[in-house]
């Protein structure tokens, strides 16, 4: 009898968990503890950068690793794109939004290189491991061990095991007792309003590039890394369409996980949506530009339980993740 009513409870529990927190990332890169520690190390490393910042400037671990602004600014420069939660990036496939890079170690060349983010060179990396009493020590010990070929190939393969072990994923929704607002939510979410058909699977992206009609900006200025080479472009963001050729792709982009979305405002590859509830009646309305998405003609009610829905999909663990702890020295 306490069995089976334990075997039903059971059953109820296994129900609810079907955002499972233990899916796994995509294309793991090399990691070792001690590339997960100088990778700690180096996030937060301003000497790497003349500009005396690091990646946490804009990937700040309180804010779920983003910023907080629309675009962020280097000087007078603003960047062209909405900066990303890193929380969960070892998820997808591909790096950036509009996918450019195919894994992590790639992704680090950009943001540690490029002129207008850090701006590192092989002699700044140089300087800031012989003057970090740890970062040193690790680099020699990689070195030996044969994990890594030279102080370039250490900062990257370093950053990229420490962006890996950026997870959260274990949301209120895995466990969450549904008000009946949430549930009606969740039923929308994965039903009538189509989220799921792209914000799909337990990562909650289909990894692949859609035009959702968002309104396109005016002019940015773009700088990219193609090649080993530095472009500037003038122009509107035309997303995936710059990766890969044909127009099919134009002003596409990579579906974000969703995960902690009520921690990443503002939205989309440009920051345009401040709130979840612009995005939602931006869905709402079909997008922007038309015939992209349809109408999905939502009451308010049912806008509400959309939310209601995704303020669930929130892991309020993250900030007690070991990377924290590791960025002790
Ligand atoms: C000046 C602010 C800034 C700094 C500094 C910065 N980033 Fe970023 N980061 C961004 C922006 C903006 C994007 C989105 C660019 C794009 O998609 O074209 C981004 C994208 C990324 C992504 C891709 C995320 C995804 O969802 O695909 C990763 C990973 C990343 N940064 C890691 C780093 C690392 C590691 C550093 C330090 C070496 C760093 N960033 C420094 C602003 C910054
Ligand atoms: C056709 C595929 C598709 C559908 C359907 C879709 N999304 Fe999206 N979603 C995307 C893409 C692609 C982006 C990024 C767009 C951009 O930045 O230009 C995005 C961005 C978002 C963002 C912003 C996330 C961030 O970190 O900036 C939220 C929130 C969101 N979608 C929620 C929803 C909800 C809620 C629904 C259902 C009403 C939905 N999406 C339906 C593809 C889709």
């Amino acid at each position: 009898m306490l069995s089976s009513v334990l075997l039903a409870a059971a059953l109820t529990a296994a129900r609810s968990y079907y955002l499972h927190s233990s899916f796994s990332p995509s294309s793991p890169p090399l990691s070792t503890p001690e590339l997960q520690r100088a990778g700690a190390l180096l996030f937060r490393n301003t000497e790497l950068s003349p500009r005396g910042i690091s990646c946490q400037t804009c990937h700040d671990p309180d804010r779920a690793f983003q910023d907080g602004l629309q675009r962020p600014k280097i000087g007078q420069l603003l960047l062209r794109r909405n900066t990303p939660s890193l929380l969960n990036v070892g998820y997808y496939k591909s790096y950036f939004w509009d996918g450019r890079a195919a894994t992590l170690y790639d992704q680090v060349e950009e943001p540690l290189f490029a002129l207008h983010e850090m701006h590192s060179s092989p002699e700044r990396i140089h300087r800031t491991l012989s003057h970090h009493p740890t970062l040193g020590k690790l680099y020699a010990l990689t070195r030996k061990q044969q994990v890594v070929t030279s102080e370039k190939d250490f900062t990257k393969k370093a950053l990229a095991a420490h962006l890996w072990s950026i997870r959260s994923t274990d949301s209120y929704a895995n466990h969450a007792i549904y008000t009946p607002s949430e549930q009606q939510g969740k039923k929308l979410f994965y039903g009538k309003a189509g989220c799921s058909s792209c914000h799909a699977g337990k990562a909650l992206t289909d990894q692949q590039y859609h035009y959702t009609g968002l309104k396109k900006q005016a002019i940015v200025r773009q700088s990219n890394i193609v090649q080993g080479q530095e472009t500037e472009t003038f122009g509107h963001d035309h997303g995936r369409g710059d990766v890969v050729s044909g127009k099919q792709m134009l002003f596409a982009f990579r579906t974000p996980s969703l995960h902690n979305v009520s921690l990443t405002a503002p939205y989309m590859h440009d920051g345009s949506l401040k709130t979840l509830q612009e995005v939602i009646e931006f869905y709402d309305r079909g997008g922007d530009e038309k015939g992209h998405l349809p109408r999905l003609h939502l009451s308010q009610k049912e806008k509400q339980d959309l939310q209601a829905f995704l303020l669930l999909l929130l892991d309020p663990r993250y900030m007690t993740l070991p990377q924290k702890d590791l960025t002790h020295d």
